[in-house]
């Protein structure tokens, strides 16, 4: 099976690498393809690769900024995303043989939602402290009889006190990376790892297209609730905290749902449906998986997400 959209060659930054500019082609060449689908789907957007403001139909009244933040309009269920979203730590594997876990070690998974991943960690041998800022994945974590903390990223409390530092699909959440980086750096032994996946530049921008247009053609703005950097904005941060950076690479993962991109959209983008009267959200997002149709459901009815993952590996220096 294959997305019904073209997608990118990835980007590698060795070491060293990416202070510099990069061929910002390459990591926009799959979103531009994306929102150009959403175009002939009746959506217009301005210049730019990625658009920063589209617009459905013609013109709408002054936008209306809406004031949350995902922190308090992003409510997890464990039990939709298990039905919805068990393949975020299924496709998380790569990022754990990056991380190359030994028994013993003591490791902080960043992000652990309801623990799956940490319960592999734990399978191997490792002693595993799971944080998440959701009280109720950390539930479902406890449930699997896991070490696991209602913490947020942000804030991290650990001192020279972990091995490793994991983290899988959970830091485009926390819209503040350098106090993330902060803490990820205290939490560290010095020699400790810091690994992990998440969205990077252009990740699922049809959908933050589709999403942004629908909300303007209401009059509404949202902030950005997602952080995707480019790799070489995450690796100057993660070397202006004393890492050293030993990969980083930006890649594509055209990623098949379990379900239509409206259950997705009800999982994950509760910050964009949260800016709508509850009565309203069926209808949004009945309206955004027929703009979103065309670009991510291929010819057999199955649906595609755009996700585009930044993975890398960083130490801190036994030095430090
Ligand atoms: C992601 O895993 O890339 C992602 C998930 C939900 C919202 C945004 C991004």
């Amino acid at each position: 099976m294959a997305p019904p959209f073209p997608v990118f060659r990835n980007t590698r930054l060795l070491a060293g690498e990416g202070n510099g500019p990069i061929d910002a082609n390459l990591v926009t060449a799959a979103p531009k393809a994306i929102v150009s689908g959403l175009n002939r789907n009746g959506i217009t957007w301005q210049s730019g690769a990625i658009p920063s403001a589209v617009q459905i139909g013609g013109s709408c009244s002054p936008s209306v900024e809406w004031p949350m933040s995902s922190s308090n309009t992003q409510h997890w269920n464990p039990a939709q995303y298990s039905k919805n979203a068990r393949f975020v730590s299924d496709l998380g594997m790569p990022v754990v043989d990056w991380l190359d876990p030994r028994p013993g070690e003591r490791i902080l998974d960043l992000g652990c939602g309801d623990g799956a991943l940490s319960r592999k960690l734990v399978d191997r041998g490792c002693e595993v402290v799971g944080v998440d800022a959701s009280a109720a994945m950390i539930a479902a974590a406890q449930a699997l009889g896991l070490d696991a903390q209602v913490v947020d990223g942000h804030s991290l409390p650990f001192e020279n006190e972990f091995d490793a530092v994991f983290s899988n699909a959970a830091l485009h959440w926390m819209t503040a990376p350098e106090r993330v980086v902060s803490g990820v750096w205290r939490a560290l032994k010095p020699g400790g790892r810091f690994v992990g996946e998440f969205g990077g530049h252009g990740n699922v921008a049809g959908i933050v297209a589709a999403l942004g247009a629908a909300l303007t053609a209401r009059g509404l703005t949202v902030p950005d609730p997602w952080y995707f950097p480019r790799p070489e904005e995450y690796g100057k941060l993660l070397r202006s905290h004393g890492f050293e950076v030993t990969r980083l690479d930006l890649m594509p993962r055209p990623t098949l749902l379990p379900g239509d991109v409206g259950d997705w959209l009800a999982t994950f983008a509760q910050a964009y449906t949260a800016a709508l009267p509850v009565a309203e959200r069926g209808d949004f997002i009945a309206g955004l998986v027929e703009a979103l149709r065309g670009p991510l459901c291929d010819a057999n009815g199955a649906w595609w997400a755009d996700y585009v993952r930044l993975r890398f590996s960083a130490t801190k220096p036994d030095a430090a």
